[in-house]
């Protein structure tokens, strides 16, 4: 099977097939989503929470991110390896960001994932014409906790949602492959997806999305701190951390993950 390209999850969405991601923080658990045809392996900042034991993804660093993403790399074969750019790495603008980014893409990236909307175009396009593929992740920013008092489901109302929409098409425009929607309404992800050539990669977003992603210690019911409403566990009634991954990429395929009780209305 050929290695997955920023095109392949394009001419996906043309074809009108979904793919599946999956966050992953080490060698091991790598080669199980590569060899179950997760396309996607996203190396999140969320391991600050279900590795490191943090409050928050905050903490994580971009040497914590390094090496977890040279470990990821050692077990993938044909998956694109999507990196997150931790608190702090992407913010200060489009040269330092760019420095960042190639950091990760050295430890073995093929594309990384920045939080924000408006505030971050500028730098988008900066990386995408130096050659870096950018994944935008908007709704819910988990970096972002501290001013939205919370981890609440963003885009309910009318401004909110339009300017989610809006950043959507000003991401795609300024370049990105790909824009994560994070915990919103249903409807309005179906909207954005529709309106958009580019994949969108859901958590929390309903069925409509292109693809979906989830924390691997989501799926196979293990983080300690329990689980957010729009993620499932897998592992239960599949034996296997491989059949629990297999179980996942085909719900995700044939749109019976995410239901209607893990979505936002
Ligand atoms: O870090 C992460 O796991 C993420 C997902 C929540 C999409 O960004």
């Amino acid at each position: 099977m050929s290695k997955i390209t920023i095109q392949t999850l394009r001419q996906m969405k043309q074809d009108g097939e979904k793919f599946t991601s999956l966050t992953v923080y080490d060698y091991s658990f790598a080669s199980v989503l590569d060899k179950g045809g997760i396309e996607v392996l996203l190396v999140g900042d969320s391991l600050g929470m279900v590795i490191q034991g943090r409050d928050s993804t905050l903490p994580v660093s971009l040497r914590d991110m390094v090496y977890h993403v040279r470990a990821v790399k050692r077990g993938a074969a044909r998956s694109l390896i999507l990196a997150d750019m931790p608190f702090g790495s992407s913010q200060m603008g489009p040269k330092p960001t760019l420095k960042n980014a190639a950091a990760l893409m050295k430890a073995g990236a093929a594309a990384v994932k920045l939080e924000g909307g408006s505030v971050m175009v500028k730098t988008v396009r900066y990386l995408v014409r130096r050659g870096v593929p950018v994944c935008a992740h908007l709704g819910l920013l988990p970096q972002s906790v501290n001013q939205l008092g919370g981890y609440r489901v963003q885009g309910r109302s009318d401004d909110d949602a339009s300017r989610i929409r809006e950043d959507a098409l000003r991401m795609q425009d300024a370049g990105a492959f790909a824009v994560l929607l994070e915990a919103v309404p249903a409807p309005l992800a179906r909207h954005i997806t529709q309106a958009l050539d580019v994949p969108t990669i859901g958590i929390g977003a309903g069925p409509d999305c292109d693809a979906q992603v989830l924390v691997l210690h989501d799926v196979l019911g293990i983080y300690p701190g329990g689980s957010p409403k729009f993620s499932k566990n897998f592992l239960a009634g599949a034996g296997t951390v491989q059949a629990a991954v297999q179980a996942y990429a085909k719900a995700v395929r044939s749109g019976e993950f995410p239901a209607a009780e893990h979505s936002f209305s």
